[in-house]
């Protein structure tokens, strides 16, 4: 297949880009390089001995993706493009909107207007809010409490109305729990601009020296160990379900809500210590008060994802602290 992957330079398109060129898919990527860089089209060349097409453009310049469509003939769209920190986005909304929201708009009206109708989305398990109990399943009531999760729970609903709208589309919306862990080879990994938010990168930061300590945020949760519990997945496993969504479809009718996560939780102490045997690095930590807007517990009901693409993660614990910290410690300074 030829397929467009908006968002290819960053952390999960790059991985996916991987297993795509694997399969001997055609690969054309559209990145702006807000929070990516071009090294990661040389690594993913050495990887796989293939090169992506890039295009350096913004999804949100309609003109430079009516060219790009008419240049190409896609079969399919793979739209990673967006901008994903979840503090920044309560600082600068109206970017998060513009970018996140009015982008996909312009993606998906731009795919309306060359016939193609084959989609797989980004979202995100933040769109379950804080009031369902895990495991999560697609069928509960989804909310936000930032405007990062708006955006996700906007376009999720901007391309329910669509698929309903004319049913030519097919997309699968894959809900991504906790994404985590590198490529084996150590040479593409997760890239954060500037001090971490999300747990892995601090923790290997701190390891690999660049961070003095780590704050864990509580240890009074209503969990095993009093801190938070989320699902982890690796990387490899998550591009890997973008494979079989790609895969399946076909088989899909309208816009199907997929869950992507492994089923398990693991508390925030269990990856320090977890980190820490594999590293075999000290891990200083405090704890420190609840980070606003966290809950305790999060992990997936993964049965439609199992049921439907045929799809079940494969990588355990071990396995993505074992190539976080091959991904680090090769490139303290990622891909600078
Ligand atoms: P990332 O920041 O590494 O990758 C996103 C890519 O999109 C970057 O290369 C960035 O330069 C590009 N981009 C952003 N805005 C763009 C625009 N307007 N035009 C063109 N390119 C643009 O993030 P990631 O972790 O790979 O996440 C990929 C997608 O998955 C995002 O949509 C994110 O919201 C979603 N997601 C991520 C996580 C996670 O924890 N990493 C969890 C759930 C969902
Ligand atoms: C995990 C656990 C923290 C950092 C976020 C987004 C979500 C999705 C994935 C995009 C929690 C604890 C963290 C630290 C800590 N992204 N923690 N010290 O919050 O589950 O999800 O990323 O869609 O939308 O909200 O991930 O990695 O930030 O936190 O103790 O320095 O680690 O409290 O329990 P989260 P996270």
């Amino acid at each position: 297949m030829k397929l467009l992957i908006t968002g290819g330079t960053g952390y999960i398109g790059s991985h996916t880009v991987v297993e795509l060129l694997n399969l001997g898919h055609t690969i054309v990527i559209v990145d702006n390089l807000a929070n990516s860089s071009t090294e990661v089209l040389s690594r993913i060349e050495t990887i796989t001995g293939k090169s992506p097409t890039f295009v350096h453009a913004d999804i949100c310049d309609r003109s430079a993706l009516d060219c790009l469509f008419t240049e190409h003939r896609f079969d399919a769209v793979i739209h990673f493009a967006g901008l994903k920190a979840v503090g920044e986005s309560n600082d600068i909304p109206l970017s998060y909107y513009h970018n996140n929201v009015s982008g996909s708009i312009t993606l998906f009206e731009v795919m309306a207007s060359h016939g193609v109708k084959k989609l797989v989305f980004s979202s995100s398990a933040t769109v379950y809010g804080e009031n369902n109990c895990s495991p999560l399943d697609e069928s509960m009531p989804t909310s936000a409490t930032n405007p990062y999760g708006q955006t996700k729970l906007m376009i999720e609903n901007i391309l329910f109305d669509l698929a309903k709208s004319d049913a030519d589309w097919s997309i699968a919306c894959l809900r991504y729990f906790n994404p985590i862990g590198a490529h084996q080879s150590g040479l593409i990994g997760e890239n954060p601009n500037g001090i971490p938010n999300n747990l892995l990168p601090y923790v290997s930061q701190v390891a690999v020296g660049k961070l003095p300590k780590l704050q864990i945020f509580g240890d009074d949760y209503d969990t095993q160990d009093g801190t938070g519990v989320r699902d982890y997945i690796h990387v490899v496993d998550l591009a890997l379900g973008h494979v079989k969504a790609l895969e399946q479809l076909d088989n899909i009718d309208g816009c199907q809500p997929i869950n992507l996560g492994t089923g398990n939780g693991t508390s925030v102490l269990e990856i320090v210590n977890t980190f820490k045997d594999i590293s075999g690095q000290d891990i200083p930590y405090d704890i420190v008060p609840r980070r606003v807007g966290d809950i305790a517990t999060v992990f997936a009901d993964a049965s439609i994802a199992n049921n439907l693409l045929g799809w079940q993660a494969k990588r355990d614990l071990a396995m993505m602290i074992e190539d976080t910290w091959r991904w680090q410690s090769n490139n303290p300074n990622g891909f600078a």
